[in-house]
């Protein structure tokens, strides 16, 4: 007995974390800074913490009136129907439930290229094709509706990065319009915001409400700092809105997931720590790396670093952990989370000694 063919998917490979490396290094975890998944580096919202211990002893119920509390905070938050949020597990999860609505067998995906690899390989999953859209370096990855459409091709999802993991580069609310205009009648257009809270500028949520080709992904994982419960949303169209029942998990959040999301939506003073943070970093790491930089809207940064892959290893035996994007198609790149002050500008001395060396060598 096998599975069925897998080997045109391929593998999910999260950035590295402190203990998988601390363990193959024989180091403490303690001694090393991780700045390769963008994660919050304030931790999670203190608010959320409280709501996790004071609900930890109803776990033996479904999540019924979490759920749907959670359902209609994010409802209120952006003034749409609660129909018409897909709450997921994750941000990655809700890509799963627009696949599953979406996709007949064959159908296929639009991605960015650099991108994110979930959009593709959710496709796949769900028996679906994937075809690319480039983003050009020496465009410097910017992300325009010319972009995207001159590569179209008749697929029913198109998925747009804004702001774009792993360049920060972003779309304009009308660079959005336009792909929608330009594709074809069946296609919908998937505005991934997972990293919009550090972006300034309005959601794509506004198009939501007149457009039924239009829909957003938005994640607690980032600016919310609760990447670990795995707790996501789309907003879609009212039009269709009703297919969730028919393709979700049932009680796709658990209990505990849905109450700290309920209490981390009203928790302005982490988000706007969190962001305030990212800014400053992300000016910091332009001013002071000794490499190019991009522009980012998110809250990590690409560098330019010649071997990412000896740049990242050689890094990383000094503490700081960073992702090397080869696996994204940029082999002379690195992605740096925005830290905390102390871990951003370890992160910028180290990377900058690990490059002066290497000058030195050559
Ligand atoms: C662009 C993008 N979209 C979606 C996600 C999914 O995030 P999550 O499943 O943690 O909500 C990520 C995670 O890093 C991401 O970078």
């Amino acid at each position: 007995m096998q599975p069925r063919d897998l080997s045109a998917h391929a593998e999910y490979r999260a950035g590295r974390g402190i203990e998988e490396v601390a363990r193959e290094l024989g180091r403490d975890p303690a001694e090393f800074v991780v700045l390769s998944s963008n994660e919050n580096p304030f931790g999670p919202s203190p608010a959320a913490v409280e709501a996790i211990r004071e609900h930890a002893a109803r776990v033996n119920g479904y999540p019924k009136a979490a759920h749907a509390d959670l359902t209609a905070a994010i409802a209120d938050r952006w003034d749409v129907a609660p129909a018409q949020v897909w709450l997921a597990n994750g941000g990655d999860g809700a890509i799963d439930y627009l696949s599953r609505a979406m996709l007949e067998p064959g159908d296929a995906v639009s991605v960015p290229e650099p991108g994110f690899a979930y959009y593709g390989m959710s496709a796949r999953y769900h028996h679906g094709e994937v075809a690319t859209y480039g983003l050009s370096e020496a465009e410097d990855f910017e992300q325009t509706a010319d972009t995207v459409l001159a590569d179209y091709d008749g697929e029913r999802i198109v998925y747009l990065t804004s702001p774009h993991n792993p360049t920060g580069s972003r779309f304009s609310l009308d660079a959005v319009e336009a792909v929608a205009d330009g594709t074809g009648q069946d296609a919908l257009v998937v505005v991934d915001e997972a990293y919009a809270e550090f972006a300034a500028g309005e959601s794509a949520i506004s198009l939501v409400d007149r457009r039924d080709d239009v829909a957003v992904i938005r994640t607690f994982s980032k600016a919310y700092g609760l990447a670990g419960l795995r707790l996501g949303y789309a907003v879609v169209p009212e039009a269709w809105a009703d297919a969730y029942a028919r393709v979700n998990t049932p009680f796709a959040a658990g209990e505990l997931s849905c109450r700290a999301g309920i209490a981390a939506l009203d928790d302005d003073e982490h988000v706007e720590r969190t962001v305030e943070a990212a800014r400053w970093a992300r000016e910091y790491m332009y001013d002071r790396l000794e490499a190019p930089t991009w522009e980012s809207h998110g809250n990590f940064v690409l560098a330019e670093v010649g071997d990412a892959a000896a740049a990242t290893e050689e890094l990383q035996r000094r503490g700081v952990i960073v992702r090397d994007c080869t696996s994204f198609g940029l082999p002379a790149c690195v992605r740096i989370t925005c830290g905390t002050e102390d871990e951003t500008r370890l992160a910028v001395r180290e990377l900058n000694e690990v490059l002066a060396r290497r000058e030195v060598a050559e």
